[in-house]
């Protein structure tokens, strides 16, 4: 709720008025599949699905002295076409009463990107003069092995939204919503905004970033970096008959590394825009439109929606994802981790 007075507050102010910027766009979805460039690089299948949006250099590996999505890719699904980042999630399944597992999809965002293909919104924020990230920048937020909110909390606004209209922006929660959601579920994932100065990564790909201390960032991690931020529109409205739900009252929806609270909630990020675009986006302090498809942003080169669909990845692990699944995809390999 702050965070969207917040986000009025900077739309209502004219533009060059304020060094704020509050770049906001769609990406749709470019592949859903079992690989994680960053946590686990080079194993096919990784432990769980993830849903991925931006640039279709996304790969098993994805070295970051070597791999270069910006030459490499030869489209985003992304609305800057300069972007060929990639940016994701874990996915959403619904738990059925006999124990099968069934995908729930992504959808766009009902802020004025409902002509995409899944995927999700990706803003980049500031509050001031900030430094965009170094080529081979890359970094998670969130920890799939938390199961309690004392331990979500310790990153804020790693959060679910039940969706009475696609444009409720109030209810956060750090837990699956306990009642079924008219318009769907919305997560919202937000990185920290200091980084070291130095590290395009860290061993863990989070201690090369920090939170500020109220405004400002900490000795230790001192340059204002933009702040990354997904919202996820999932479309869990096929699942809202309550007769399918658990007979203890419980809610059926569980994350894909296995997590039935939504505490372990995350994201990952792989920085990949094209030479300087992102540093002038943001040094433009671009205020994108909050209630239509209009990223409004002079410096960026950008795509329709309907373009960004057409940007996919065939998926590289062949298994079954949509069908009524006894287990989770790499359940096994969850155990053992
Ligand atoms: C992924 O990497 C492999 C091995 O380096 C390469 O052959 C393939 O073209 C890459 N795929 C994409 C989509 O970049
Ligand atoms: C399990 O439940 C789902 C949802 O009710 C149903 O579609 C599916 O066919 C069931 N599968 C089995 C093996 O009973």
């Amino acid at each position: 709720m702050q965070w969207t007075a917040a986000l009025l507050a900077a739309a209502a102010l004219a533009p060059g008025v304020n060094s704020a910027a509050t770049l906001r766009f769609s990406c749709a979805q470019l592949v859903v599949d079992r690989l994680d460039p960053l946590v686990n690089p080079g194993m096919i299948p990784s432990p769980h699905l993830h849903q991925v949006v931006g640039g279709n250099a996304f790969n098993v590996t994805m070295d970051h002295e070597l791999h270069d999505q910006a030459t490499t890719a030869t489209c985003t699904s992304c609305m800057p076409t300069e972007d060929f980042s990639n940016y994701w999630t874990a996915v959403l399944f619904f738990r059925a009463r006999n124990g099968t597992y069934k995908r729930v999809n992504t959808m766009g965002n009902g802020l004025g990107y409902t002509a995409s293909n899944g995927g999700q919104t990706v803003y980049y924020l500031s509050s001031g003069k900030v430094t965009a990230f170094r080529p081979g920048f890359r970094m998670t937020v969130g920890n799939p092995a938390f199961r309690t909110e004392a331990q979500a909390r310790q990153n804020p606004s790693l959060q679910f939204t039940c969706l009475d209209s696609p444009m409720t922006r109030t209810g956060y929660r750090y837990d699956f919503p306990t009642t079924p959601c008219k318009a769907g579920i919305m997560v919202t994932v937000r990185f920290p905004t200091c980084w070291d100065g130095k590290n395009v990564d860290s061993p863990d790909h989070q201690s090369h970033v920090a939170y500020p201390n109220g405004n400002s960032c900490p000795a230790s991690h001192p340059v204002a970096i933009p702040q990354v931020f997904y919202e996820t529109y999932w479309d869990t409205r096929p699942f809202n008959d309550q007769s399918l739900w658990p007979e203890d009252g419980s809610q059926p929806f569980v994350w894909s590394f296995g997590d039935p609270t939504g505490y372990g909630n995350h994201g990952d990020y792989m920085f990949g825009w094209k030479g300087d675009a992102l540093q002038r986006a943001m040094d433009a302090n671009c205020q994108s439109d909050l209630f239509s498809d209009n990223v409004n942003c002079p410096t960026l080169k950008l795509q329709s929606i309907p373009d960004t669909n057409k940007c996919t990845l065939p998926r590289r692990v062949h298994e079954d994802i949509d069908g009524w699944l006894k287990e989770l995809p790499g359940a096994s390999m969850q155990n053992m981790s």
